[in-house]
């Protein structure tokens, strides 16, 4: 295990029961630091230290590495996140969620995520369905800020999960139907949730079963392909550069379908013939060498598609089974 440097020391603002550090921060040992972070850790379990300890753990992202394990062998600290999670299922529908009830629970996802990165945890954490937890407020619809941050960091785990590519957990998140709730999430989310759910999107594109599943009937394609196309739509509203970023690949990934590749080629968004927005992307090389890619599948697709010709896997068969 790595260890923190000194400067990831610094613990202000906290009131836990354990003695806060003062001006001596800098000198403090990662010993010393372990045992106040173990000691947060118990102090979970009891509802009255509770939401303190999950507000200073939360902070500490310099310790993940160190409190993923901690968290999730500790005894009874998961069956406690689960239970705060669950415990605002009730204020989703009618919408009641409050700014408090929503930070409180975000601290708790914050940790999950942290057991969602590292790399002892992350198939733990799969193995228990612990994502299934967090798809009830990534259905959520309401627009106001208290929804829309527990969507945020529920798409951050979700993220934290398939950032390594791992097979298994991009296959269990597929068949457990991601891809609907992170279409949602482009759809009615802010810049920061729309990012972080096409990142979700983009990676399971980018495995082959993954876009396999999306190209398996023209309702899947063409979900996810109407939710791409809308984030040009708006004039005011255009994608930033950032978003740009994991939406280009997104297109560039489907067009490698050969069907698909058809549907794309006659039907882009106009901005892709637009020079001054092509220009623009010229500026990323990495989203340029996507815009290239796709532009030659384009360039390739444009004939008519023969009637028997295509790949049988591939959208536009008829076989739309929906499941
Ligand atoms: N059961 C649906 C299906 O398999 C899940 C789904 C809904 C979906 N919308 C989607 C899957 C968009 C991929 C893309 O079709």
């Amino acid at each position: 295990m790595d260890k923190i440097s000194p400067h990831s020391l610094s613990m202000k603002n906290e009131s836990s029961s354990v003695a806060p550090l003062g001006a001596s921060t800098q000198s403090r040992t990662t010993a010393q630091t372990m045992t106040f972070v173990e000691h947060l850790v118990t102090e979970l379990i009891n509802p009255n230290l509770r939401e303190n300890a999950l507000r200073v753990l939360s902070k500490r992202n310099e310790l993940s590495r160190e409190l993923a394990p901690l968290l999730w062998n500790s005894f009874g600290t998961i069956a406690v996140l689960l239970q705060e999670i669950t415990s605002i299922y009730c204020t989703l529908s009618p919408p009641t969620l409050t700014l408090g009830q929503s930070t409180r629970a975000c601290n708790v996802l914050a940790l999950l995520q942290c057991v969602a990165s590292h790399s002892e945890t992350r198939m733990l954490f799969l193995n228990a369905s612990i994502p299934l937890y967090l798809y009830p407020f990534l259905k959520t619809k309401d627009k106001s800020p208290q929804f829309e941050y527990l969507r945020l960091a529920s798409l951050g785990v979700i993220g934290a999960l398939v950032k390594d590519n791992t097979k298994e957990v991009l296959g269990y998140l597929i068949l457990s139907e991601v891809i609907p709730l992170c279409l949602s999430n482009m759809e009615i989310g802010n810049e920061i949730s729309q990012t972080a759910a096409t990142f979700i999107i983009h990676k399971i594109l980018f495995d082959d079963d993954g876009l396999a599943y999306v190209c398996a009937t023209a309702e899947r394609f063409f979900a996810v392909r109407r939710v791409l196309d809308m984030m040009f739509e708006s004039l005011d509203k255009q994608p930033t550069p950032r978003l740009l970023k994991f939406i280009i690949p997104c297109y560039a990934r489907l067009s490698d379908g050969r069907r698909a590749g058809i549907a794309l080629a006659n039907s882009l968004p106009s901005v892709f013939r637009d020079t001054i927005f092509l220009n623009h992307l010229r500026e990323d090389p990495a989203t340029w060498k996507w815009v290239k890619h796709l532009q030659e599948n384009v360039e390739k697709n444009q004939e008519p598609l023969v009637e028997g010709g295509g790949e049988n896997n591939d959208i536009m068969e008829s076989s739309t089974s929906g499941q």
